[in-house]
């Protein structure tokens, strides 16, 4: 039998990925002055987007997630959140025009701040500093005052996912909700947001929540905190993860095995994922765990350039996606959504697509806070694929 839970319970697991916060009676504060501010989404929204993963799950609809790696305060502004927001609704269009599906808009906005991090420090021209950790807690220059963790850069990532999420309001109006997502990595920070749900908690600070890849081992903190929570739940999967730990990690973070409650999204590789992917789909399937299966086609493709820069190949991200397809088709699954890192701003970060950035052009215009993004043009060419990809489908079926 799995133990108590509580919004603290967490406490008392293993723990990666948080910074040292060098004051924690200053850290304390700050929790518990966020404690006392209003949820940034009521729980009826996030259990709408759950009942509409359900529905993605059942076949009819598909999954549209997307936005920066990491938001930042620097790169705050209407345009950013408005162009973000047009890039995914023309993505979701296309899609939704050739697939005969609605399509669910999910950005990764309005709170993706913290990062976790391969490495704790960083070392340059002799002197080592931690590494940055996101907004949320410290800053990217290379000096000792930037990269200190400071609790105060919370309360500025609560106020820009507050007026995010007020413009995302404004552009939805009437129209189809648009929601919102982000890594709950930041532990201290997303259990000042649980709130009341009815008998239970929610997580108030998004819609979605997921868990990262470096996060989701069993027994650890992150899975605690989120097995507690009503919230749709993303897992990632990369190509570490063994289908009898993806099973326990299923039967503690839905147990009563609710539709749309959790989405898969597998990150492996394009050379991976032939390899790893089948047997975790098997897996699921002869357990009977209801499931939406995503692919997140950007984390298994980084690699360093000639000249480098920390990018990704089109190539080999519309590579991956393709095989996600053909695997789950060939399983008898469906791919129902992808997850992908992009920005309406012109950037020049991912290598290729139909209008090539060529390993020169990187440095032009890279402006990412973390991984990189694909651009507007790449996005679309990404778009093109999964309408293509999802019409061939509906035309088998008609057939
Ligand atoms: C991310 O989505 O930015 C991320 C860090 O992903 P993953 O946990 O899959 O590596
Ligand atoms: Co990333």
């Amino acid at each position: 039998m799995a133990s108590i839970w509580s919004p603290g319970s967490w406490r008392r697991h293993e723990i990666e990925q948080q910074p040292a916060w060098p004051d924690p009676a200053a850290l304390e504060a700050a929790l518990a002055e966020l404690a006392a501010y209003p949820p940034l989404v009521p729980p009826h929204e996030a259990h709408g987007l759950k009942s509409a993963l359900a529905e993605a799950q059942a076949g009819r609809a598909f999954l549209l997630q997307g936005g920066d790696c990491a938001e930042s305060f620097a790169e705050f502004s209407v345009d950013n959140i408005s162009g973000n927001h047009a890039l995914l609704t023309a993505m979701a269009a296309l899609i939704a025009e050739s697939s005969g599906l609605p399509v669910i808009r999910v950005g990764r906005m309005a709170g993706q701040f913290a990062k976790p991090r391969t490495r704790a420090l960083e070392r340059k021209d002799g002197i080592s500093l931690p590494m940055y950790r996101g907004d949320i807690v410290n800053g990217i220059a290379f000096d000792p005052a930037s990269r200190t963790p400071d609790p105060d850069r919370m309360f500025r990532a609560y106020s820009q996912s507050a007026a995010t999420l007020g413009r995302l309001r404004e552009l939805a109006a009437g129209g189809e909700p648009f929601y919102t997502s982000h890594e709950a990595l930041l532990l201290s920070y997303e259990q000042a947001l649980v709130r009341r749900d009815g008998a239970g908690w929610y997580g108030s600070s998004a819609h979605f929540l997921w868990i990262g890849d470096r996060t989701r081992f069993p027994g650890s903190a992150h899975v605690e905190l989120l097995r507690g929570l009503s919230n749709p739940i993303g897992i990632k999967c990369g190509p570490s993860l063994e289908p009898d730990v993806l099973l326990r990690l299923l039967d503690s973070l839905n147990p009563a095995r609710e539709a749309g409650r959790i989405t898969l999204i597998a990150r492996m590789g394009a050379d991976r994922i032939e390899q790893r992917l089948p047997a975790l789909i098997r897996a699921v399937a002869a357990e009977d765990h209801p499931v939406l299966w995503s692919c997140d086609p950007m984390h298994g493709n980084t690699i360093r350039s000639a000249n480098g820069y920390k990018t990704r190949p089109v190539e080999r991200i519309l590579a991956e996606l393709g095989a996600f397809f053909a695997i789950a088709a060939a399983e008898g699954e469906r791919g129902g959504g992808v997850h992908v890192e992009m920005t309406g701003r012109d950037v020049t970060e991912c290598t290729g697509g139909a209008e090539p950035v060529t390993e020169r052009d990187l440095e032009s215009r890279y402006h990412t806070h973390c991984d990189p993004r694909l651009n507007r043009a790449q996005a679309m060419e990404l778009a093109e694929l999964v309408a293509e990809t999802l019409a061939g489908d509906e035309d088998a079926a008609a057939a």
